[in-house]
């Protein structure tokens, strides 16, 4: 299955979804939007006061006629939404006074529209940092079943000498900041199945300053015991680990440092050893190597939600759009 933007378009034209903006008013976001309501496949919704909406748009000379601007502090349902909330986080001792301050804040207004089932999807982080926009994803919508972390993992795209893209994933670069071999054998899973989706056949590298021991360390300890449970775990995957990032995809440097390998040479989707590693990683593909990032898409969570680069541009807020509806259609 690929799911190149034109597949998820028209994935989307045949099961139309809505998404949450969290950040309304922001140049970007109203660019992106305008764009999305000039067509039929993704309905918007903008969190924000409406009259600042409308401002923020006519003076970026976007027109968004027709966007659903919902204002968490003049919500019909709120009064609902605050219980559900207490509820949700009744272990927490929420109170109602609390919740009404907390669900204010369009980060957790938006993630309630979602939990509430007013929208299908969520895309927000234009403004607010990676971890203000997770959080409450992490605490309202929660771990899918069988998941004991939400992790991340970024799709690299650039063309291909042949003419064909050249596709990889890379996980997890942007929420568990030092996971641990159980942790990093379920991120491989998750990154795996995301790179599927995006077209790639996953053979997975657990990346390191070492091959098969030429490093010594307890960290080149959990990228191999890692990789030897990812193996057990997903036998279908080629797994390979731990591995140097130039023994991962260079077939000559394979040849030398680990020659018998069904990965090296070859891989395709990258499992860093921390947040650190990973963030830098595909950084630097992105910036020196020429690779669109899409990401960080948000793996085991109970519905799509999904955070911006404050970087970003209205192009990315347009693309991120459309794979965060698109995994909503999964
Ligand atoms: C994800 C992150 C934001 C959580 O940080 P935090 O909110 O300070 O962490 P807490 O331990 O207070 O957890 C908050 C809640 O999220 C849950 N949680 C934290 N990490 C989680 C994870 N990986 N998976 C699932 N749930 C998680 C906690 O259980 C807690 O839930 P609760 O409130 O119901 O008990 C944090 O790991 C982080 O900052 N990661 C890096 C983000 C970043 O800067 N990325 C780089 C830019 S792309």
């Amino acid at each position: 299955m690929y799911y190149g933007f034109g597949t998820m378009i028209e994935l989307l034209k045949k099961n139309p979804k809505t998404i949450v903006f969290t950040e309304g008013s922001d140049p970007r976001i109203l660019e992106a939007a305008s764009r999305l309501l000039a067509s039929s496949f993704l309905h918007p919704i903008l969190v924000g006061n409406e009259e600042e909406v409308f401002r923020a748009a006519e003076e970026a000379g976007y027109n968004i006629r027709g966007a659903q601007i919902i204002d968490s502090y003049h919500f019909d349902r709120f009064d609902e939404m605050v219980d559900i909330f207490c509820e949700l986080r009744k272990d927490k001792g929420m109170t109602h006074e609390e919740a009404r301050k907390i669900l204010v804040q369009p980060n957790y207004f938006g993630t309630m529209l979602v939990q509430m089932g007013i929208a299908d999807a969520l895309l927000g982080g234009a403004t607010y940092s990676t971890a203000d926009t997770v959080r409450p994803a992490l605490q309202i919508i929660k771990t899918k079943p069988g998941h004991s972390i939400v992790s991340s993992c970024f799709i690299l795209v650039r063309p291909g000498a042949t003419g064909e893209n050249e596709v990889l994933a890379m996980g997890d670069c942007a929420i568990n900041i030092n996971p641990s071999e159980d942790e990093l054998v379920e991120i491989c899973g998750e990154t795996a199945e995301c790179a599927k989706i995006f077209g790639v056949d996953p053979k997975v590298a657990f990346l390191s300053f070492s091959t098969y021991g030429s490093g010594k360390g307890p960290d080149v300890d959990k990228m191999r015991n890692a990789a030897k449970k990812a193996q057990i775990k997903y036998p279908t995957i080629p797994i390979d680990g731990e591995l140097q990032f130039d023994a991962a995809v260079s077939p000559r440097v394979a040849r030398t440092k680990c020659p018998n390998s069904n990965v090296g040479g070859h891989a395709n989707t990258f499992i860093f050893p921390d947040i650190n590693a990973g963030n830098l990683g595909y950084k630097i593909a992105q910036r020196m190597g020429n690779f669109e990032a899409y990401g960080p898409i948000l793996l085991g969570l109970n519905a799509p939600i999904n955070d911006l680069s404050r970087g970003c541009n209205a192009i990315e807020v347009y693309s991120m759009a459309i794979i965060t509806a698109a995994l909503a259609t999964e």
